[in-house]
């Protein structure tokens, strides 16, 4: 039985519907900080099934270790943590509470119950402001520039000093670009609690007329257009990454495996590029500026990913236009 928590979340829940195609046990864990309990309803909709919930903090050890006691958990899935970068310089402390501490209590189960395998939600915000593009995972880790960042770092740390101390222990830092997209039902999607802080969620809400006007941080970067370049990920092809980590993991017995796994398509595309695909592809107008840029943005970031192909047999399915499309459906059904 798999343990996956942060499940009613952006990434979570799209993973849930993964693995339930592959027949999977899940027990999901969520405490609803940044997500809404309908998507419970709207997950076991369509997979057509019940899903397992515990609504427990990770971060009350007791109440953690209370619900999973019944359960024969033999491996986890992590999401549960918080990923806003400004949140994060705002309120330090509870990013390292709910990231480094919620990790922490994760692992004491992990060991109480003699758990192996283990996939974390790891960033490229590990590699800082990257030399050159397409980053591969031997690149330096950075020092980082936001708590947010310094807990993934610090969450790998932890991970492989945990693996030394319990060499049966097997475990994948998957560092994420930047998922965006929805499931193709348009029911589940990224929708946080509040403003988004993320371009697409902001993009799909300013042209949906919720939000007034979308603001490009920085119009003068040395990039082709002069604004930043990110890697952008369907987060279905993200979701299916995880369950072939799962099984690449399980299916392990000693051989070497590499610690970290960049989940990227390889392409990087501009913010402006990125608002005339989705004009292009929706027939929507985005009204935007440009404004100052955001404070710790990196100008330019994309993957390498020939290691997930060649570790986990992974590759994107979705193009921009797709996972544009996507995120714009699923924007139009919500009330
Ligand atoms: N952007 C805008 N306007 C907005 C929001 C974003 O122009 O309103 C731009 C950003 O400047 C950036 C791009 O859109 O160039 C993507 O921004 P996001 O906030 O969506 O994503 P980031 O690349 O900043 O963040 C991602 C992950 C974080 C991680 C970070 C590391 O979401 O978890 O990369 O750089 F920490």
């Amino acid at each position: 039985m798999i343990l996956l928590t942060g499940g009613a979340g952006y990434i979570g829940s799209h993973t849930l519907l993964e693995l339930f195609k592959s027949d999977r046990e899940v027990v999901v864990i969520d405490n609803f900080s940044n997500s809404d309990k309908s998507v419970i309803q709207k997950l076991e909709k369509i997979a057509n099934k019940k899903i397992t919930l515990l609504e427990v903090d990770i971060c009350d050890f007791n109440a953690l270790q209370q619900s999973l006691q019944n359960f024969p958990i033999t491996s986890v899935i992590h999401f549960a943590a918080k990923k806003a970068v400004g949140e994060s310089v705002q309120s330090p402390i509870l990013y390292y509470e709910n990231n480094v501490g919620g990790l922490i209590n994760i692992l004491k189960i992990c060991s109480d119950k003699n758990i192996r395998n283990f996939v974390f939600s790891s960033s490229c915000t590990v590699y800082g402001i990257p030399d050159s593009s397409p980053v591969t995972e031997d690149f330096p880790i950075q020092v980082a520039n936001s708590p947010y960042g310094n807990t993934k770092q610090i969450g790998e740390e932890i991970l492989n000093d945990y693996q030394i101390a319990h060499p049966q222990f097997n475990y994948f830092n998957l560092r994420y670009f930047n998922p965006i997209g929805a499931h193709e039902s348009g029911l589940i999607g990224d929708n946080p609690n509040g403003i988004p802080n993320n371009l697409l969620p902001y993009l799909t809400k300013v042209v949906f007329g919720e939000l007034k006007e979308l603001t490009v941080f920085g119009g003068d970067y040395n990039t082709n257009d002069g604004t930043c370049i990110r890697d952008y990920i369907h987060v279905v092809d993200l979701a299916r990454a995880h369950v072939l980590a799962l099984e690449t993991l399980e299916k392990n017995s000693g051989e070497f495996l590499p610690k970290s796994i960049n989940l990227g398509t390889g392409v990087g595309y501009s913010v402006l590029e990125v608002i005339s695909t989705f004009e292009k592809t929706t027939r929507k107008k985005v009204t935007y500026k440009i404004g100052p840029k955001r404070e710790g943005d990196v100008p330019a970031i994309y993957a390498n990913a020939a290691l997930a192909k060649a570790i986990l047999n992974w590759e994107c399915l979705y193009n921009l236009e797709e996972m544009l499309q996507s995120a714009w459906n699923f924007q139009c059904k919500q009330k």
